[in-house]
């Protein structure tokens, strides 16, 4: 197990401000961020609502790692995460946000920023230069509190890294630095990268999508969770019917929301 010293955290604190110049965007961040672009929108209000309701689950334990899935595809995961990872950060906390997606990685497309180099490159052997992840984040400077590390390159075994052993020793070692880390996963109903994640984490969030998600595979996705021993805080309902009059319409219903995915 690799241990830090006082000494080196504060090194590695300085290394990682000089990653500032690797984070500038290189295009606009996604109109999906709707709790940074729309702030007094209903929908920054829900997330602002799930930040409050997670820091109320963390109230007997320690919730620092927080591990976003969802049963099938395209059911909001990537939404979701960021927009709470930006809804936590504008409540003065800081926070990493992880792409640990390592087969349809997006994070870094939301926040317009390169995937140069990521979560794979420290994980990786090829990258054989040994540096702390913090080295590999990235600071959003229109988002004071934030930073994001992209998940690198796309490993032909994603899997067998995210059951490493160095996984969870670099995830241990970088969460002293935060007040929260936040991590994007795949669907979790086939693949075991999102229990695998989740069980060294302290809490998953099940993100599912009103009429989309199917009930088995959510079912599925649960009972791989619970099986590796992870903690499931909850469930966010994704794509609420517009007509519902729910908090979600107005996201629903921007339209460069959908503009953009086209
Ligand atoms: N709360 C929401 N309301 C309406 N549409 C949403 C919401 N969250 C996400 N979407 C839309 O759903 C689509 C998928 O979003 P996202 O990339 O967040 O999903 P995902 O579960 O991470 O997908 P993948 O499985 O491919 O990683 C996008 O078009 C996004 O705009
Ligand atoms: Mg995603």
């Amino acid at each position: 197990m690799l241990e830090f010293k006082e000494k080196d955290k504060r090194i590695v604190k300085d290394l990682a401000h000089d990653s500032t110049k690797e984070g500038s965007r290189y295009r606009d961040f996604s109109a999906n961020l709707i709790a940074y672009k729309d702030p007094k929108s209903p929908a920054a209000e829900a997330f602002r609502i799930l930040r409050t309701n997670v820091s109320f689950s963390g109230i007997d334990r320690s919730l620092k790692t927080i591990v976003f899935t969802s049963p099938e595809p395209n059911d909001g995961k990537t939404s979701t995460a960021c927009n709470f990872a930006i809804a936590m950060a504008q409540a003065e906390k800081s926070v990493l946000l992880v792409d640990c997606d390592l087969r349809k990685p997006r994070i870094h497309r939301y926040f317009g920023i390169h995937n140069d180099i990521g979560l794979t490159n420290a994980l990786s052997r090829i990258d054989a230069d040994e540096r702390p992840l913090l080295n590999y984040t990235k600071k959003i400077p229109e988002i004071k509190n934030l930073s994001i590390i992209t998940a690198g390159f796309i490993p032909p075994n994603p899997t067998e890294l995210l059951s490493s052993r160095k996984f969870q020793e670099l995830i241990n070692q970088i969460k002293d630095f935060f007040d929260m880390v936040i991590i994007d996963t795949p669907p979790s109903a086939q693949l075991s990268d999102a229990s695998l994640v989740g069980k060294i984490s302290d809490g998953v969030l099940l993100v599912v999508a009103s009429g989309e998600t199917d009930i088995q595979a959510a079912m599925n996705a649960k009972k791989a969770l619970v099986n590796v021993g992870a903690k499931i805080l909850g469930v966010v309902l994704t794509k609420i019917d517009q007509k519902s009059g729910s908090y979600y319409r107005y996201y629903y219903s921007n339209k460069y929301y959908y503009e953009e995915e086209k």
